[in-house]
């Protein structure tokens, strides 16, 4: 369904705080489906990504319970966990995936594994080719690639797996198969990815190591049930973040979101291009750091990103370009291939998308080129099914003299449900 959007002459303003972070939430899950014991959750994230993670769990027989944003698993241990009767549907979940693929591994019993159409189209052999080196037996489309896959998991031997892919899907994969083999394995990170998988674990009464870029799992470690609370998502406070620098008359502040410094790239890249943002630390959740961001409008510069900051900025790509739109200068984004392989082919996305509003805008292989500062001008617009898309393109409607239209918003329930009365409750009249 369409929506027309436009909020010209309007400007962030107020304090917000933004639902659960979904890295996190799917984390949690995961953790407390193989513990033994009751995990509550708190602040979960009730998007769509985040019940695909808790679906497949109850087809393998675990018990889990939602009320509004708090979740409780009986936990009975990984012993629990049978094979399910049907294909287990992942929807649009990369992360459920990536995660449960290397759950699966360990696990003595086949699964059919599908997911809807833009899934079935991100490589999934980025985890199956270390598995299998572990020794599960994975097959699926185009020689075991794609979804529809099947998977029979069982003996598993550890590894020493040198990521090729600056991905945390990847990393997290190879570690929870690790958890459940005898021996330590190991996945060497050449670059810093988020780290929520390492720092969750020990909530649950295990421990992952990591010397310098070596991270290590010891198996058939015991989880116990426990209370997990999941701070804000930067990454959906990310819009809110990036549109107050650049909407004039913005004063906003966010509180009580994650401060992961494994996550929090955008607010450097934006102070780099000019922006005012200050971030403070109020607390710790588990391992997390939590706290408040304050930002206002600003004056933005173009300025070059590259090298090991961009898995920190990945699911931000979309909005740092739409800033660039605003900066003075070229902004160029460079070591960014992997976008071309997230809900849709972002890189792609983000072009079409900016290009249909008057940006000044380059297709890159490994990333884009803006040039600054640009009017942007209401337009009809994709969002390719694609959530962070369709959020950049409302955001970038605070600016258009003329109206956005989106032909689908129904996908931004895959992580920000809340999004748009959010939106209207910190977006107010100049
Ligand atoms: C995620 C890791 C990132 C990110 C995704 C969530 C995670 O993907 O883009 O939204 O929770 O581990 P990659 O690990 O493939 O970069």
């Amino acid at each position: 369904m369409s929506k027309e959007l436009h909020f010209f002459q309007q400007s962030f303003n107020g304090t917000l705080t933004v639902p659960g972070d979904k890295s996190m939430s799917h984390r949690a899950i995961i953790f407390g489906a193989l513990a033994e014991g009751t995990t509550t959750i708190e602040n979960f994230l009730i998007g769509e990504d985040c019940l695909s993670t808790i679906k497949a769990f109850q087809k393998m027989g675990v018990e889990i319970i939602r009320t509004d944003t708090t979740i409780t698993i009986n936990g009975k241990g990984i012993k629990q966990l049978h094979e399910p009767l049907e294909p287990i549907d992942f929807g649009n979940s990369g992360t459920t995936a990536r995660l449960l693929l290397g759950i699966l591994s360990g696990l003595p019993f086949h699964t059919v594994l599908v997911g809807d159409p833009s899934l079935s189209k991100r490589p999934m052999d980025r985890v199956t080719i270390p598995l299998k080196q572990m020794g599960s037996k994975t097959d699926g489309r185009e020689e075991g690639k794609y979804l529809p896959m099947s998977i029979r998991g069982g003996h598993l031997k550890p590894i020493t797996y040198t990521l090729p892919v600056n991905s945390a899907q990847v990393k997290s994969a190879i570690l929870l198969a690790g958890l459940l083999t005898e021996g330590e394995t190991t996945v060497v990170e050449p670059v810093q990815t988020r780290d929520h998988t390492e720092r969750m674990i020990g909530a649950f009464g295990a421990v992952i190591n990591k010397e310098g870029k070596n991270i290590s799992i010891s198996g058939k470690q015991k989880l116990s049930g426990a209370n997990v609370v999941i701070p804000g998502d930067i990454s959906s406070a990310a819009f809110f973040i990036a549109g107050a620098t650049f909407v004039p008359n913005s004063k906003l502040t966010i509180q009580d979101v994650g401060l992961n410094p494994t996550r929090t790239g955008l607010i450097d890249v934006l102070k780099q291009m000019g922006a005012s943002i200050i971030t403070t630390i109020t607390d710790q959740l588990g391992d997390e750091p939590v706290g408040t961001v304050e930002v206002e409008t600003s004056s933005l510069s173009g300025i070059h990103i590259s090298g090991s900051i961009i898995p920190r900025i990945i699911d931000e790509i979309p909005l740092i370009a739409l800033c660039a739109t605003q900066a003075e200068g070229i902004t160029e984004i460079r070591d960014a291939k992997e976008l071309r392989f997230k809900e849709t082919d972002r890189i792609k996305a983000i072009v079409e998308v900016l290009s249909k509003l008057g940006a000044n805008i380059t297709e890159l292989e490994d990333g884009l080129m803006i040039k600054g500062k640009t009017n942007l001008v209401g337009n009809e617009v994709p969002s390719f099914g694609d959530h962070r898309i369709g959020m950049m393109a409302a955001i970038a409607s605070f600016i258009t003299s003329t109206p956005v239209s989106i032909d689908d918003t129904a996908c931004i329930n895959i992580s920000y449900p809340t999004f748009f009365q959010d939106l209207n409750s910190v977006s107010k009249r100049q």
